[in-house]
């Protein structure tokens, strides 16, 4: 979608839809857009103030028809909430309702208007992304498999009005590139794993690595044979789609390269511990992790960042097929360490443990993994906050701060040492669960045994892949976390922000 820069009065716009902001505890009709439309429109929006149905808090939508009194056809004022309260998240989260409350009425432009109060604090640049995020991750829709009974409804398209053009298109550039690159995890993700099958996934990669001028390297099976991934492997066995590791690689600076890893299992089954059969389907999208890393690396790569990261995905289904594990198997992975399978559904950090030892083999540093690994995550977090666990907590700190810059919510759990006897094995090395308790967190303590002395985050998103309804910048469905933080974090390491 074409998103515009423009400077001049939301009052003057001709735009189908003219969306303004307001804060809560503001009288509406005082203050910036507010009060510059509401002479225009004979008072409506002090009457509307006076009778309290436009009080400026989070979540409210108030559209009003010009109906000839000025150039729009309409206006819709995006509540923000308390003003102290104000951050680039509500703005962005805002603009996403407004946007789609625009559509749902009928085809039409939008003109989103950032400057004056109660914007005027913020940095214009920083408020322009964020617009142009919330709109473009807001009108997200996952329809390619639906036939139409009336053709959608569109926006056709955007522009943002403020005061500095220059600061305006800059912002607009990144939010555009964040946005789209978030779009595209949530594609990969909520496909159908019948459609988005490993083949399928390493296809998509290498488009992307045509479109972006990354750097693609797949390793089929016999390749990770020879180089002794014994874990990955073993999960592939139970399924008939053959298992693809997928490269790719952003080089925009000097050595070393960061490593980004996300788990990539087209479809968890469970495996011989098969799953219950109810909402079994939403594993379809066990593999978003590895579409955050590849999303994350493309955005890098149209961004031109002055970094080098690479991103590893070992994409394979897990199936309960006659060649699959079975619970007392024992794994070797490539780093030589031997694993006791006592779960089969315990998969993703089989496959993390090939992936984690190979980027190390290939000195990336630090290492972030991205996965939907432990229901356990879920069940101490909820659905609004990604788990973190990690060998170093400076690292944990900045990872951190770069979800907050990307309106991705993140908290840490420990990671005290005497949580590592819970893995331990009689018959090899480590065992693949460590019961009921703590379960995020001994998933993560098997994963360091393949990560060893490299700094590392793991990101457990297991109760954050999946949005149940639309809220905000969020759609239903594949939430596409936590690109935007991989994005930020690396533009941080690369000295822009
Ligand atoms: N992919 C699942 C984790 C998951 C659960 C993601 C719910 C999203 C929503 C993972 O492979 C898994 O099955 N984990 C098991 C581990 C257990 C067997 C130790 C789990 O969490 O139950
Ligand atoms: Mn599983
Ligand atoms: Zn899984």
């Amino acid at each position: 979608m074409q998103i515009e820069a423009a400077t001049g009065s939301p009052a003057s716009n001709t735009a189908d839809n003219v969306i303004i902001f307001a804060v809560r505890s503001d009288a509406p009709s005082a203050r910036g857009a507010v009060g510059e439309l509401d002479a225009a429109f004979d008072g409506a929006f002090s009457a509307l103030a006076a009778d309290g149905e436009l009080t400026g808090k989070r979540d409210e939508i108030v559209a009003v028809h010009a109906l000839g009194k000025a150039p729009m056809k309409r206006v819709l004022i995006a509540g923000l909430g308390e003003p102290a309260a104000l951050s680039l998240d509500t703005i962005r989260n805002a603009t996403a309702g407004a946007a789609r409350r625009a559509r749902s009425f009928a085809d039409g432009n939008l003109a989103i208007a950032v400057s004056g109060d109660p914007l005027a604090g913020l940095d214009e640049e920083a408020v322009a992304e964020a617009v142009t995020e919330g709109v473009l991750l807001g009108l997200y829709r996952f329809d390619r498999h639906l036939t139409p009974s009336q053709p959608p409804r569109n926006v056709t398209g955007v522009t943002v009005l403020g005061a500095h053009a220059a600061k305006l298109k800059r912002g607009i550039a990144t939010g555009a590139v964040l946005a789209d690159a978030t779009n595209f995890a949530r594609d990969l993700a909520n496909e159908p794993s019948n459609v988005l099958t490993p083949t399928e996934f390493a296809g998509r990669a290498q488009t992307l690595a045509e479109e972006t001028g990354l750097e693609y390297e797949l390793l089929e099976e016999a390749d990770a044979a020879k180089l002794g991934m014994g874990a990955y492997l073993g999960v592939a066995k139970g399924s008939h789609e053959p298992a693809k590791f997928i490269i790719l690689r952003h080089r925009g600076g000097a050595a070393p390269a960061l490593g980004f890893v996300g788990k990539g299992v087209t479809f968890d089954s469970g495996g011989i511990s098969i799953k219950p059969a109810n909402n079994m389907g939403a594993m379809k999208q066990d593999m978003s992790g590895g579409a955050a890393v590849i999303a994350a690396v493309g955005a890098l790569a149209r961004l031109g960042a002055p970094i080098n990261v690479t991103a590893i995905v070992p994409a394979t289904e897990n199936m309960p097929g006659g060649g699959a594990i079975k619970p007392g198997d024992v794994l070797t992975a490539m780093n030589g360490k031997t694993i006791e399978v006592i779960n089969t559904d315990a998969e993703g950090r089989l496959i993390l443990a090939d992936a984690l030892a190979y980027a190390n083999r290939l000195e990336l540093s630090p290492l972030i993994d991205v996965a939907t690994l432990t229901g356990a995550c879920a069940v101490a977090l909820g659905t609004i906050t990604t788990g973190l666990m990690t060998n170093d907590d400076e690292l944990g700190d900045e990872i951190r701060t770069a979800g907050k810059r990307a309106g991705e919510k993140i908290w840490a759990l420990p990671m005290f040492e005497e949580y590592d006897e819970a893995i331990k094995s009689s018959v090899a090395d480590v065992k693949n669960t460590g019961g009921r308790y703590g379960g995020a967190i001994t998933a993560a303590k098997f994963l360091a045994k393949f990560v060893e002395d490299t700094p590392w985050v793991h990101l457990d998103m297991a109760g954050t892949d999946d949005a149940e309804k639309d809220s905000g910048a969020t759609v239903k469905g594949a939430t596409g976390v936590p690109v935007r933080t991989l994005i930020r974090f690396a533009l941080g390491r690369a000295g822009a922000s």
